[in-house]
């Protein structure tokens, strides 16, 4: 046996696979400098990777850039050598300028393995195109709850399990946040500590507005129902915009706030819709036991029973260790490997069929929301809130459960199959001036 055969067996049974293929690696900050780090680890060596981007060379990082006067870091995306059937990893974040890179890997038929959300969540159906007719790859493992193998859960189910709802803690920095506030910290503490932790960036509003969990879910949409991401409807409400406030509320209900995602298959209508809103859990929920930044994702399905799955949401480590999962697909499937893992993720399902029991919104129980509100209308102390709410209610044909008046507040508790009604409530109650404080209370 050559010694270069040899080498690579010894590899191959090292990783518990084939060695991984060559690769091209844009950015190398939090995730990217984590990726390279592994890779070091597991080889003694870098020189895998053969060509790295970065913004500044110069910057001192944790994982040092190999060989910076060796040619192998460009600060243009221009000069990165993505074309040819490469293996690209990108950690760079954003659009611009990674959906130029993905274009051109994917165009020439090579691998784009990506941790980036919006990226995919904005433009992954042409992505996906691209790498179709090219015989290219997408593969986004690490786009989704960072450590926690969502995404691979729900590729490897078969379409019989018949997923019937998606739903999930997927955003790590709000859940940080909203266990901080929990613990008697203020938001501004709460903040402070999510940054010097590395958990929320300066301009963390795309996690408390439930943008960044938006993303998520529609990604899970479409691996798990084929609807493109950009058709999923999402009705979106994060924990602004008084986060303080909703944790008071969750603590005097006994329970705790979590901003969970959901998604169901496509209705009768070919409607996928989606929510991410804050809900009240019970404080010896599952949901409740996801601490700090980690994510959890539940799966019920009709067949197979309900999956869930847990684990860091974000982090270096965690989501290069995804990056590399999806290296180690790329390796099974270069050497011509056999078994699930060599399946390539796309192309993605057709789109699932509405499923009759699923799709009419019958198919699920009725749910309840828990809205707490001033009592009078602001400015107007003389005019009581509450007959006008039961008139907004009675007109959207939700039922009032429970009304109780504590300190100049109104906590009631709303019943209904229809969410929508529940957004239009609130968004009448808002017109009113008033700051409607609204909790599903979500199932254990
Ligand atoms: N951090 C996490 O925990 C986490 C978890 C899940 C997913 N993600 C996703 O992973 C991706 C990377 O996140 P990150 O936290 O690693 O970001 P980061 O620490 O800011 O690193 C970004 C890297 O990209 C480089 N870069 C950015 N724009 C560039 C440009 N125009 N030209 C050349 N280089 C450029 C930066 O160069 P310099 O090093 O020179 O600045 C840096 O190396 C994002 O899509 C993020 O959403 C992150």
């Amino acid at each position: 046996m050559s010694s270069a055969v040899e080498a690579a067996r010894t590899e191959e049974a090292r990783q518990g696979g084939p060695p991984l293929p060559p690769l091209v690696l844009a950015g190398c900050g939090t995730v990217g400098g984590a990726l390279l780090g592994l890779i070091r680890e597991g080889r003694g060596s870098d020189d895998l990777v053969r060509s790295i981007l970065v913004r500044d060379p110069a910057r001192e990082r944790p994982e040092p850039l190999p060989d910076p006067d060796g040619g192998r870091v460009v600060t243009r995306p221009s000069e990165l050598p993505v074309e040819g059937g490469r293996v690209v990893v990108e950690a760079l974040g954003g659009i611009r300028p990674a959906l130029g890179l993905a274009r051109r890997t994917l165009a020439g038929g090579g691998t784009f393995i990506t941790a980036n959300k919006s990226l995919v969540a904005e433009h992954g159906t042409e992505l996906e195109a691209l790498a179709a007719k090219s015989g290219g790859r997408l593969a986004f493992e690490a786009a989704v709850g960072g450590g926690m193998p969502v995404v691979r859960l729900l590729r490897d189910l078969p379409d019989a399990a018949r997923v019937r709802r998606i739903e999930g803690i997927l955003n790590g920095t709000s859940n940080y946040l909203l266990d901080e506030l929990h613990a008697g910290r203020s938001w501004s503490e709460a903040l402070q500590s999510a940054r010097a932790l590395g958990y929320a960036e300066a301009d963390p509003s795309r996690d408390v507005d439930g943008r960044d969990a938006a993303d998520k879910i529609r990604l899970l949409a479409w691996v798990a129902f084929g609807v493109p991401p950009a058709h999923v409807r999402v009705t979106r409400r994060g924990i602004l915009p008084d986060p303080e406030a909703l944790v008071a509320e969750a603590r005097a209900l006994g329970g705790v706030v979590r901003l969970l995602a959901r998604v169901d298959p496509p209705d009768g209508a070919g409607i996928c819709r989606a929510r991410v809103e804050p809900c009240l859990v019970p404080r010896d929920s599952p949901w409740a036991d996801v601490r700090g930044a980690d994510n959890r994702a539940r799966v019920s399905t009709a067949r197979a029973g309900t999956l869930s799955v847990s684990g860091p949401g974000a982090g270096g480590q965690a989501t290069a260790l995804s990056l590399l999962t999806d290296l180690g697909d790329e390796a099974l499937r270069r050497a011509g490997g056999s078994g699930g893992l060599a399946r390539p993720v796309f192309p993605v399902r057709t789109i699932v069929a509405p499923d009759p029991d699923s799709s009419r919104a019958e198919g699920h129980p009725a749910e309840r929301w828990h809205l707490s509100l001033e009592g009078k209308i602001p400015g107007h102390p003389e005019i009581e809130v509450r007959p006008r709410l039961e008139r907004i209610l009675a007109r959207a044909d939700i039922r009032l459960v429970d009304v109780d008046r504590d300190s100049g507040r109104l906590r009631t508790v709303l019943e209904t199959r229809h969410a929508p009604r529940v957004d239009l409530v609130g968004e009448r109650l808002r017109a009113l001036a008033l700051e409607p404080r609204l909790l599903r209370l979500a199932e254990r």
